[in-house]
């Protein structure tokens, strides 16, 4: 039986999958709420999951469960219509009318904003450690930039920022963590929000990516034509699938080189050529970096497996496992960017792996999926990785994990992963696991 809750489990659920990927293409597993599911942890399977259509993502409708009658019922109702729960032809429209909005210039336009964010950041937590630290670099960096960020993409005004870091934080923790009403205040307060700051946009529109998501015409010329609820579904589904992901790369990148000095040094040194070499067009970071980033997503996936899919027939998988009709299935991301099959040694965390050489790259990993869904937000995201890392390592040299690693405690759940804390200081390090 698996328990998503097991601390143990969260911190290293990789041997657990690899049991599974041996097993074969897809394993039925018990869950420990009493339900079932398909586990589907290989590469090739993976990937063949993810663009075949008999997999859906909408969600089952819940036989018996009352109409939500609570407003913060509805909010949550509301926003959850958005394409990550749609299926073709549904989904290849909403998709359609999000190209323009995130075309590779309106992205990196953002980046002077994100220096000029991390900057800010990272004087405060400068301050707090020279302050005596431990100071956790997940709630004072790796959480804030991302909704920062989101709060650029959606061109919301600084002085809401606060807001909606409070409301976004509210809804991504467990009820009883946090005082009776708090959960369902922060849903209501999002969707009058949101429901706000969509009709500033129609009637002013700015120069942020989300006014270009309300107003820009689509490939066929034609202005976008968003139904009333969807773009607010929209505008939660940006939030949401772009935080704790990328705060999840953003700490879990940091500590793989805190625990990895020699690949921080290389990565700093490429960036210091990169600099003097004017002529190497591979942008600030610098190709090592790059390669940190993409062996981050690979080694320590921030998803550790999609939304859930259902299936609408039985399905007949290649080893023979046949998943029958109206089946939960999850494709374990993280499981599948380890698979032996298309990364040789895949537990060692080697971002030379990611820097072309005479055999070539390692194969893309699945952090951002694949297939209709593949991540809308993959660029920008990396942006956030790019600006903000060699950014923290520069600006605090001797930065040191504060807890011993086998301490720190991991997102419990099967959907992100994570450290949910990292303590650093500029102190002596951390004595090293036995
Ligand atoms: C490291 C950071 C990120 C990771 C690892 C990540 C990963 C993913 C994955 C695996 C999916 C597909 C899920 C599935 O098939 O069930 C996805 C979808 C999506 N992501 Fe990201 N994401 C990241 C950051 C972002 C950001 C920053 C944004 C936006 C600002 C974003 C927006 C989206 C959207 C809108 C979808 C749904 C696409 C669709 O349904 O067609 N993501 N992401």
């Amino acid at each position: 039986m698996l328990d998503p809750a097991d601390s143990d489990f969260a911190r290293d659920p990789y041997p657990f999958y690899a049991g599974l990927r041996a097993r074969g293409d897809a394993s039925r597993v018990s869950l420990s709420n009493g339900s079932h599911a398909w586990l589907v942890t290989g590469y090739e399977q993976a990937r063949a999951v993810l663009s075949d259509a008999r997999f859906s993502n909408v969600p089952p409708r819940r036989a018996g469960r009352p109409k939500p009658d609570s407003p913060a019922e509805r909010a949550r109702a509301a926003l959850a219509k958005h394409m990550l729960n749609a299926d073709a032809p549904e989904h290849t429209r909403l998709r359609k009318l999000t190209t323009a909005a995130f075309s590779p210039r309106r992205v990196d336009a953002l980046g002077p904003r994100i220096e000029l964010l991390v900057k800010e950041l990272l004087r405060d937590v400068g301050d707090r450690l020279a302050a005596g630290g431990p100071v956790d670099l997940v709630d004072t960096f790796a959480f804030p930039l991302p909704v920062l960020v989101i709060g650029e993409v959606l061109g919301v005004p600084e002085a809401d920022r606060s807001a909606l870091r409070e409301w976004t934080y509210r809804v991504g923790s467990p009820a009883d963590a946090l005082p009776p009403g708090a959960l369902e205040d922060a849903w209501s307060s999002l969707r009058r929000y949101f429901t706000e700051l969509i009709a500033d946009k129609r009637a002013t529109p700015a120069d942020d990516l989300f006014s270009s998501l309300v107003h820009e015409p689509g490939d066929d010329g034609e202005p976008p034509d968003w139904q009333p609820e969807e773009l607010l579904a929209m505008a939660f589904l940006l939030l949401f699938a772009g935080y704790e992901t990328t705060m999840n790369l953003l700490a879990s990148a940091t500590l793989l080189l805190l625990r990895h000095p020699e690949e921080l040094t290389a990565a700093q040194a490429d960036r210091i050529a990169t600099r003097a070499d004017r002529t190497n067009r591979t942008g600030p970071a610098g190709r090592r970096w790059d390669a940190v980033i993409e062996e981050t997503l690979r080694h320590a996936s921030p998803l550790e497996g999609t939304t859930w899919r259902r299936t609408t027939e039985a399905v007949t998988l290649p080893d023979g496992t046949v998943i029958p009709a109206e089946s939960s299935v999850l494709v374990v991301l993280a499981a599948a960017s380890r698979d032996p099959e298309r990364y040789p040694d895949p537990d060692t965390f080697r971002p030379a792996r990611y820097l072309p050489d005479r055999d070539g790259r390692a194969a893309p990993h699945l952090a951002f999926g694949h297939g209709p869904h593949y991540c809308l937000g993959a660029r920008l995201a990396r942006l956030e990785a790019r600006v903000a890392l060699p950014a923290l390592f520069d600006a605090l040299p001797g930065l040191r994990l504060a807890t011993p690693l086998e301490e720190l405690p991991y997102r419990p759940g099967l959907l992100v992963r994570g450290p949910r804390t990292l303590p650093v200081t500029l102190g002596e390090p951390a004595p090293r696991p036995r």
